[in-house]
């Protein structure tokens, strides 16, 4: 740091230079990622309360209540109205977070959680953190989950099955009530990554959407991940942690002795916590409301079908299945899937790149004119790549 302040004038010349290699949503080129502008409406509400803390709910209990009623909105939409949590730093503290509650629902020496192939790695992070063993299943032909698999996975150290209603990669929802069928035979926590689906399904739903149970209508279910902060249009810094009651919390809540608000019991990973951000929530939901979320998520699934039906009419590249949710990956038989992602970037599209193929999440910054535009880049990048036969050979979806 320097030693003399810098006046606030010249501070904001100078970050408008700093920052401006950094994408922005509106140029629609951001095509990769699960998170979002906000909403108007919550950038002017989280700039009025920046200063709320959540880590010390007793100064701030009004900011308390409102995160109250944001768990309650989102834990009625996953059909528990009894149900708890947290709204945190993302979707990586949430599944942190149900993490330590399924270890500490058991008693075990050598703990062991059973996860999809296609987790996020949250769960790895989970697994290192807190010296769990990792058991991750294979994928069927669908990408879902294989249940034989994790069935045959748990042993008496299993101490959480993992089921995920949206994958981070292709947006596939695994076998949720077949797994809810084991977890309750063999008396294991069954935790629901819903990151992103949680904030889409439900109104995928409404909009008459074959969408199969994947939240607290099955009794397995202990708890869901389910993040504001990306369909759910929120700032930056909001995940979502709800439980089935508040005995799973109760007991593994931490005593915050030191608070000026007085000590208070809180179970998130993190202390000092965003209240604007969660406030910032509530005043989305409530200026959406089903109707609101539904009508964007059906304008990003139109603009999804018209997507995956563009890759499908350019020769030599093909989704990787039809989509289930606002989320495209796309592979190629022909080409190296990370040369057309290179060729892409120098445009200045951005995807997401697995192993074996790049997956678009279809956000509610894109439009029509986007889509558009992309493919017919994409097209012209198969072109190109073609006139140099650069064929190569194709490897695998599944292996990712
Ligand atoms: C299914 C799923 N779970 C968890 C996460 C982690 O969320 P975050 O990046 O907010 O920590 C993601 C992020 O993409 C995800 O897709």
């Amino acid at each position: 740091m320097q030693e003399f302040g810098v006046p606030e004038k010249e501070i904001i010349l100078r970050l408008t230079k700093l920052l401006k290699d950094d994408k922005k949503y509106d140029s629609g080129r951001i095509l990769g990622s699960m998170c979002t502008k906000p909403l108007t409406i919550a950038i002017k509400i989280y700039q009025d309360f920046f200063d709320k803390n959540l880590g010390d709910p007793g100064l701030f209990p009004a900011t308390w209540a409102i995160e109250r009623d944001v768990i309650r909105m989102m834990s009625t939409l996953l059909n528990n109205p009894n149900g708890v949590g947290y709204c945190c730093s993302g979707g990586t503290e949430a599944n942190l977070i149900a993490m330590r509650m399924a270890r500490n629902s058991h008693d075990i020496k050598h703990p062991e959680i059973i996860v999809p192939l296609s987790a996020h790695a949250s769960f790895d992070k989970a697994a290192d953190l807190m010296n769990l063993d990792i058991i991750k299943v294979p994928l069927n032909e669908n990408y879902q989950v294989d249940v034989e698999g994790v069935r045959a996975a748990i042993s008496k150290n299993t101490v959480a099955i993992v089921g995920i209603a949206g994958t981070t990669s292709l947006g596939v929802i695994d076998p949720i009530k077949e797994l809810n069928e084991i977890a309750i035979e063999n008396d294991i926590y069954f935790h629901v990554d819903a990151a992103f689906g949680g904030l889409v399904l439900p109104f995928l739903k409404r909009l008459g959407y074959n969408i199969p149970k994947f939240d607290f209508t099955l009794d397995g279910v202990k708890s869901i991940t389910a993040d504001p902060h990306k369909m759910g249009m929120s700032p930056i810094g909001t995940g979502g942690i709800i439980f089935r009651d508040a005995s799973i919390v109760r007991s593994n809540a931490f005593e915050i002795p030191y608070l000026a608000g007085g000590n208070f019991k809180q179970a998130t990973i993190i202390g000092t916590r965003s209240g604007a951000s969660v406030i910032a929530t509530w005043a989305i939901f409530k200026y959406l409301g089903i109707d609101g979320y539904s009508k964007i998520v059906k304008k990003c699934m139109n603009l999804t079908h018209i997507l995956s039906k563009g890759i499908k009419q350019i020769d030599g590249v093909s989704p990787v299945i039809d989509p289930i949710i606002n989320i495209v990956g796309f592979e190629s038989d022909r080409y190296n899937i990370h040369t057309i992602d290179r060729e892409l970037r120098k445009r200045g599209w951005a995807l997401g790149a697995f192993p074996n193929f790049l997956r678009i999440v279809v956000m509610p910054h894109i439009r029509k004119c986007h889509i558009d535009e992309f493919l017919s880049d994409l097209e012209d990048i198969v072109h190109h790549l073609k006139e140099k036969s650069s064929y190569v050979q194709k490897t695998p979806v599944k292996a990712f």
